[in-house]
């Protein structure tokens, strides 16, 4: 398996982890905005200790999160990535797309970029069969970016997060998946 390091898209360069990424990643997991569909911020600590486990995801599978590097500033922006989904689940085993950008960097369509070319990588380069993701229901903004890659809701997969206390709002989720035929009719406009 030779890992996927590196993507590109028009605007944005999806990287590797750079130890001086801590410091706007934290920023970003630390703002109660970006957090707002998860449990709770992360700290310092807790923010670190992930970029360690993104890390050991592309040492174990040789894809993952990849850092999202603006090409026009240079600017570390958040990440976009490709996950195996690590808990019990009807739908598991399977490859989740995932993203998290910094509040100022919303509203420019870099999400769903970073998105097209996972998605990409994906069939194209890992010759995956589906990828899914998931959501809790309230989140629209990330089920947005789902939609506009082309994947479709699977009302029947709806869900309870295991990883969240029963009662907690954001514990149901919903499924969204694309197969490969899928993607290539996107291609095909
Ligand atoms: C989910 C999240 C990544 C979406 O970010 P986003 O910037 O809204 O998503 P996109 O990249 O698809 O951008 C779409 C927006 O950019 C606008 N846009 C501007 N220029 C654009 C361009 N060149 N191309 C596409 N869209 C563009 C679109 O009109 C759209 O705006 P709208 O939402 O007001 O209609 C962001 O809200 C986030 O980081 N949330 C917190 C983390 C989170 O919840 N992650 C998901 C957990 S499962």
């Amino acid at each position: 398996m030779t890992p996927i390091l590196e993507l590109e898209s028009a605007r944005l360069v999806l990287r590797q982890w750079q130890d001086d990424d801590l410091r706007e990643f934290a920023a970003m997991c630390a703002d109660p905005q970006v957090m707002r569909y998860f449990p709770a911020p992360l700290t310092r600590l807790e923010s670190a200790a992930l970029i360690g486990r993104l890390r050991g995801h592309f040492a174990e599978y040789g894809f993952g999160l990849w850092a999202l590097e603006r090409k026009d500033s240079g600017a570390f922006i958040g990440m976009t990535g490709l996950l195996t989904v690590n808990f019990n689940a009807a739908f598991a085993p399977a490859v989740e797309i995932g993203w998290r950008l910094a509040r100022r960097h919303w509203g420019l369509g870099f999400a769903s970029e970073a998105a097209w070319t996972c998605l990409r990588c994906a069939f194209a380069q890992l010759s995956l069969e589906q990828v899914v993701s998931f959501t809790s229901e309230s989140n629209l903004p990330s089920q947005k970016v789902m939609q506009a890659i082309g994947m479709q809701q699977d009302p029947g997969s709806s869900f309870e997060h295991p990883r969240i206390p029963p009662g907690h709002p954001l514990r149901p989720h919903v499924l969204y998946r694309i197969n490969r035929t899928q993607w290539q009719a996107t291609l095909r406009g």
